[in-house]
């Protein structure tokens, strides 16, 4: 995968209002006096992504698009701006419940439209009752079925849009303030008079940048990158991609079979970067973190008696393809990673478990599980979630949801289970959408409480996942020691789960986070708000979400040494002792892309003069 090297992260986005003599056309245009403008510094634009044959996302001209504002209260405003105002190019201002196929279709293809403006309250999502713009079936074509083969709609309310290829820039409003300076310029420039008369001169309107290096497909973006890098240094792609995190409760080399407890750490968006994934994504790897946490806190002595190893992996890159599982399960099958393929005893997955309704279910393959000796491991895994305390029903007919174990299916007839909270299709409305946010989960902290105390308040999700986090420590136990009841000592931790929820959904500046962190450690890491889920591009390395999570893993299931640095990178150079917690115990398997995969995101870098952040272009 690959995104264009961006030299300024800077989307300009201008809220103009001026006394136009002209139409805003035309290669010359006129003075524009009395000028007013505001740059809207929150908004977020939708990017261009390219795979092996298609483009899609959004992208403005070089120096960005400029359109008279037009808001679309109800659907039938869209002919004003298709057909009947006089002041085309428009930008309709959407409010984001008519965010749908039905009305951003259309302006596709009008030469009418010079971009669109959606207004999301990321706040308060209570008025709409969904808002995803992933497939109905996510991933479909890359696992196990054929495309097309996935007969469920798991996201039955997704409407597709982050597929679609848009000819002109989006961005999304979600700043209060800088909503209504804009809904402000509009009634007071643009509001249609008595009998849906025209407005006069001067009208708002508004220039989008967000140019990209767009080149219709992931093939032509890198030939293109590797014929300007003869030139100039310039790359136009870069590849997306980052960690996966994958910590094995017992030194790989001691057993010859693992049980790998999957999850995945990145969820996507239409808008770059606005990716909360709360339920989509956050939830289920705080569930794995607090079951690795309770495996890994039982006596040394306890762990070695198991049969099997436990692989905690959390992939990333998975919104795209499978990135990261794929890529794991490819190094197996290169004999470069902890473990071949066949030494996979079983794989336990945790999917979208935030909303509980009584059971839980367990999706299996039908088709591999046709094998009686892969179904009886996939039964069994199904009977210790039940010993182990779970409600959890099997659906034997139902394909597999998109899920990461699709990817190990794809080369093993395996023993497998997803574990999630929906049987027919997902509970989550606002899949992998900005809106995916805290306030989708019942996770309410009464109002008398500061930070200190809302850190460790353990609340009904907090004690819901920590009963899932406890079955599912207790099943892989059982899984790995052989053994068919489980451990009274195997208990993941309330205040744990409590933690995880604020840091990852709330904000990680908190006295827990900090504790964790060295003194020297990336400052970046302590914001204010909950950090993004989308993957991020390789060239910057690891995400925050990544590095974040492996700190707090290490914590949860690691061991302190007083070692210097070097010796800490180089432990069989140094004769560390306890060298396998270095070596082993931890280990950062980067996805990168796949021979197989070739799917690029490639941003345009934003060539706009500096100057054009504060001045209206002339020439446009
Ligand atoms: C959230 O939106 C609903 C419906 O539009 C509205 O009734 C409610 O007042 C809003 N809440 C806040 C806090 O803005
Ligand atoms: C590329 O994306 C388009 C649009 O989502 C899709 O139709 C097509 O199948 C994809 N191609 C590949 C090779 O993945
Ligand atoms: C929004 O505007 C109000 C009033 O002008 C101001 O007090 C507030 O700080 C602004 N909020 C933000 C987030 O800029
Ligand atoms: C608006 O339209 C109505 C009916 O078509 C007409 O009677 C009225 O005069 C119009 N008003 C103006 C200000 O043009
Ligand atoms: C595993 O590797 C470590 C370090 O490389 C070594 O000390 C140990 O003897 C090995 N154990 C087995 C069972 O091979
Ligand atoms: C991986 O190892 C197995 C067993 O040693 C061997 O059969 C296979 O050819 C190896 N695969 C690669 C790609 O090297
Ligand atoms: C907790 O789980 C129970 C039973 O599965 C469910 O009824 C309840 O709504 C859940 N609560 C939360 C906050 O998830
Ligand atoms: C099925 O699994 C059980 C352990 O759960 C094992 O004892 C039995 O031999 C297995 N049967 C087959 C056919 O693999
Ligand atoms: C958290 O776990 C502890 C220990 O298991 C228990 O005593 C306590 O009641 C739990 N707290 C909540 C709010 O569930
Ligand atoms: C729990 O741990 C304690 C000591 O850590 C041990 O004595 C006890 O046997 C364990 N219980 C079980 C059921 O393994
Ligand atoms: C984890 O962090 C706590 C502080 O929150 C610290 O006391 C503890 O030693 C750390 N554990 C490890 C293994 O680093
Ligand atoms: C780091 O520790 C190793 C072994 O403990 C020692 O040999 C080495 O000199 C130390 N390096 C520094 C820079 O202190």
């Amino acid at each position: 995968m690959c995104r264009a090297r961006v030299r300024a992260w800077f989307f300009p986005l201008l809220l103009v209002i001026g006394s136009l003599t002209q139409s805003w056309r035309g290669v010359r245009s006129q003075a524009v006096k009395e000028k007013v403008y505001v740059t809207l510094t929150h908004a977020a634009p939708c990017v261009r992504l390219l795979n092996n044959t298609h483009q899609t996302g959004c992208q403005s001209t070089f120096r960005g698009n400029v359109g008279v504002l037009h808001l679309l209260a109800s659907p039938d405003d869209i002919s004003w701006v298709l057909e009947s105002g006089p002041h085309s190019p428009y930008v309709p201002l959407i409010p984001a419940r008519l965010f749908n196929r039905k009305v951003m279709l259309p302006l596709r293809t009008s030469t009418r439209i010079a971009g669109a403006l959606v207004m999301i309250d990321d706040k308060n999502v209570t008025s709409l009752p969904s808002f995803s713009h992933e497939k109905r079936c996510p991933n479909d074509g890359y696992g196990i079925y054929k495309p097309d083969g996935c007969d469920v709609d798991w996201n039955e309310v997704g409407t597709g849009l982050d597929f679609e290829d848009f000819p002109f820039p989006i961005f999304m409003l979600s700043d209060k303030n800088e909503t209504d300076d804009v809904i402000k310029c509009y009634e007071k420039h643009n509001k249609l008079g008595v009998n849906d008369s025209a407005p006069d001169y001067p009208l708002c309107a508004v220039q989008l940048s967000s140019h990209m290096h767009a080149v219709t497909d992931t093939v032509t973006c890198r030939r293109r990158s590797s014929l300007q890098n003869n030139l100039t240094p310039q790359v136009v792609c870069d590849p997306l991609g980052s960690s996966n995190i994958m910590n094995l409760l017992i030194p790989a080399n001691r057993t010859k079979s693992v049980v790998f407890a999957i999850t995945r750490l990145d969820s996507r968006s239409f808008f770059w970067d606005r990716s909360p994934g709360a339920g989509s994504v956050v939830t289920s790897f705080i569930t794995l973190l607090a079951a690795a946490e309770a495996l890994a806190k039982l006596p040394i002595a306890d762990i070695n008696l198991l049969e099997k190893n436990i692989a905690f992996t959390f992939f990333q890159g998975e919104a795209f393809d499978y990135i990261g599982s794929s890529r794991l399960v490819f190094d197996m099958l290169q004999n470069r990673s902890f473990f071949t393929l066949e030494e996979v005893d079983s794989v336990l997955e945790i999917g979208q478990v935030s909303r509980p309704v009584g059971d839980l279910w367990a999706h299996t393959d039908p088709i591999s599980n046709v094998d009686p000796s892969v179904n009886n491991g996939t039964e069994e895994l199904v009977t210790l979630l039940k010993n182990a305390g779970l409600n959890v029903s099997r659906d034997e007919k139902r394909k597999l949801p998109p899920a990461s174990l699709q990817q190990f299916l794809k080369y093993r007839n395996l023993s497998g289970v997803l574990l999630s909270d929906y049987q027919n299709a997902f509970q989550n409305k606002y899949y992998q959408s900005v809106l995916d946010t805290v306030s989708n989960l019942d996770l309410e902290y009464p109002s008398s409480l500061d930070t200190e105390k809302a850190l460790n308040y353990v609340g009904p999700l907090a004690a819901n996942l920590t009963r899932i986090a406890t079955g599912v420590a207790q099943t892989l136990y059982m899984k790995a020691a052989r053994s068919k009841s489980g451990d009274h000592n195997v208990t993941a931790s309330n205040i744990t789960v409590a933690r995880l929820l604020y840091s990852f959904l709330v904000k990680t500046n908190n006295s827990w986070i900090r504790s964790l962190l060295d003194k020297d450690a990336d400052k970046s890491l302590i914001v204010e708000h909950a950090l993004s889920t989308y993957v991020g591009v390789a060239f910057i390395s690891v995400n925050p979400l990544t590095r974040l999570l492996y700190m707090v893993m290490s914590n949860l299931t690691g061991k302190r040494v007083s070692l210097n640095e070097t010796a800490c990178k180089d432990p069989v150079k140094y004769h560390v002792p306890d060298q396998e917690i270095f070596t082993e115990r931890i280990g950062i398997v980067p996805p990168s892309r796949t021979p197989r995969l070739n799917l690029f995101y490639c941003l345009k870098p934003s060539k706009v003069h500096p100057e054009c952040n504060h001045h209206f272009p002339t020439h446009w």
